[in-house]
């Protein structure tokens, strides 16, 4: 992020205003879709988002919208998976408007859903991101991820997902680690 992009948003106490972090509700969905639209070339569609928020009540899901003033600059899920070795968080959707990127809400997102995940027990935490999303990667060797195998043809039957793991998440090493990462942005 630009230097002039930070200064202009400063709040009077001359902090740097980050986004507001906040569940994911229907009414967001009519600034989120056009932001799918834009990020993948198969978006998920308003059933997909609506099937997800409903599965939030029963427990087995958190979503969360990045926003400033009423812009939705970006949101992201997990799936909480039930595991005999301890429960699993496996992110769903990490997706940021194109304007903001590079803005830091995909890291604000990422570390109130590993807050989210550890506060409800899970140990480990995972994701599969495209071959060729390398910045996406970075985002996510930043909050520990390590590549852990590859799905083939993953994508549109096309291209490979790398699946990514971060493990020992309840340990409060990593709850630090979240809250530096917390604090950079
Ligand atoms: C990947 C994505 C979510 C990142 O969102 P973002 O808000 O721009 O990420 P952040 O600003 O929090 O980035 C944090 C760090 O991650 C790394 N990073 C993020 N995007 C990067 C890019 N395009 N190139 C290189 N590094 C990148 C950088 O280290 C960055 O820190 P820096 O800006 O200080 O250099 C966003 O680019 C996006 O929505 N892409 C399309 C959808 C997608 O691929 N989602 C991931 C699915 S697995």
């Amino acid at each position: 992020m630009s230097v002039l992009a930070r200064f202009l948003q400063r709040d009077p106490s001359g902090e740097v205003d980050g986004p507001v972090i906040e569940p994911l509700r229907r009414r967001h969905l009519g600034q989120v879709l056009p932001i799918e639209e834009s990020s993948y070339p198969t978006p998920w569609s308003r059933a997909t988002f609506e099937s997800e928020l409903d599965q939030v009540r029963g427990g087995s899901r958190e979503y969360l919208v990045a926003r400033r003033g009423r812009a939705v600059l970006g949101y992201a899920g997990l799936w909480i998976v039930p595991d005999p070795g301890g429960d699993q968080a496996h992110v769903t959707n990490v997706t940021v408007d194109p304007a903001h990127r590079r803005e830091g809400v995909a890291t604000a997102l990422l570390v109130e859903l590993a807050r989210r995940a550890i506060d409800r027990g899970c140990v480990a935490w995972t994701l599969e991101v495209r071959v060729s999303s390398t910045g996406a990667q970075e985002l996510y060797r930043s909050f520990g991820f390590a590549p852990a195998g590859v799905r083939t043809r993953y994508y549109e039957n096309t291209e490979d997902a790398i699946v990514m793991w971060c493990h020992d998440i309840h340990l409060p090493e990593y709850r630090a680690r979240i809250e530096e990462l917390a604090c950079t942005r």
